[in-house]
């Protein structure tokens, strides 16, 4: 869903380095896309630059270490780690998503995330060129890294193949028994604020299968809003403040936003 939208495919990262000094110097908007599956854009679309990452999925692999461009998808990841011996990303299995979406987000699940893996973020620094952060320096929190606040463009990273190993099959499993995945939906649509599920929070409030248009409240996991088909992002929209809303009402805990929602 959305609107219409320009969009630049960079072929390399030297491209995107000029685009991105390009949009910088012209004060033109742009907005870097992964895959996109925990973004929300508006019915307007979008009126700057959409960067896609699509093409700038290229990696190698260095002893332990796995370095990958920000738009190679986390399913190639788990596969080329899976090519030399290490499950150590089965825990991203299932998560639609490019490697830089996924070090933005620190995208995980309630055991793992993918700050805990990563060794350095190669970034587009205000001078243009790229430079590479260490671990210490992104802030990884749950769904969080210095990235989300600061917008500065991911180009690649470094990811260790050798820590904690995680069994793909059982997580799939889990996810298509407590997840809806035969419709389209942003994943959770909510954080879970500390020591609550949002989940949970959205179910007791007795939202399941509320729906505003096409836009319907998971029966099966309510932190889930799916696209029964044409739904609008107005209507997904008005779904998360009537969510908010209730949930508020009924529990005095306040839903922060998981998925990105940006405005036209
Ligand atoms: N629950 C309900 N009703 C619901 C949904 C959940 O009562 O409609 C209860 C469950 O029974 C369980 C608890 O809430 O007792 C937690 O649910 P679940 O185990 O499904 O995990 P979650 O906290 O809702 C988190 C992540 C998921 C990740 C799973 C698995 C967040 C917001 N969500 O879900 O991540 O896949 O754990 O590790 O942190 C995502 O980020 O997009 C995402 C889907």
């Amino acid at each position: 869903m959305g609107g219409p939208a320009t969009v630049f495919r960079a072929a390399s990262i030297d491209v995107l380095r000029e685009v991105v000094a390009f949009c910088r110097s012209k004060e033109i908007d742009h907005y870097i896309l992964g895959k996109g599956s925990n973004v929300l854009f508006s019915d307007r679309g979008y009126a700057g630059v959409i960067l896609s990452m699509a093409d700038l999925a290229g990696y190698r692999v260095s002893g332990t270490r796995i370095i990958a461009e920000a738009g190679a998808p986390l399913g190639t990841l788990i596969a080329v780690a899976h090519a030399h011996g290490s499950h150590g990303l089965d825990f991203l299995a299932g998560i639609p998503g490019t490697l830089g979406g996924a070090v933005t987000l620190n995208a995980g699940i309630t055991e793992a995330e993918i700050g805990e893996i990563i060794e350095n973020v190669g970034v587009i620094d205000i001078a243009g060129d790229v430079t590479h952060i260490g671990r210490d320096r992104c802030e990884f929190a749950y769904r969080s890294s210095s990235f989300l606040t600061s917008r500065i463009p991911i180009v690649d990273a470094c990811l260790r193949l050798d820590g904690s190993e995680y069994d793909l099959r059982r997580l799939l499993a889990l996810r298509r028994a407590t997840q809806p995945l035969a419709f389209p939906s942003a994943g959770c649509t909510f954080k879970n604020p500390p020591g609550f599920s949002a989940g949970e929070l959205i179910d007791r409030a007795g939202l399941k299968g509320f729906r505003v248009g096409m836009a319907k409240v998971s029966d099966k996991h309510a932190n889930f809003i799916l696209n029964l088909g044409g739904a609008t992002s107005a209507e997904i929209r008005k779904l998360i403040d009537i969510v908010r809303q209730k949930v508020y009402k009924s529990f005095r805990i306040p839903l922060e936003l998981e998925i990105e929602v940006v405005d036209g």
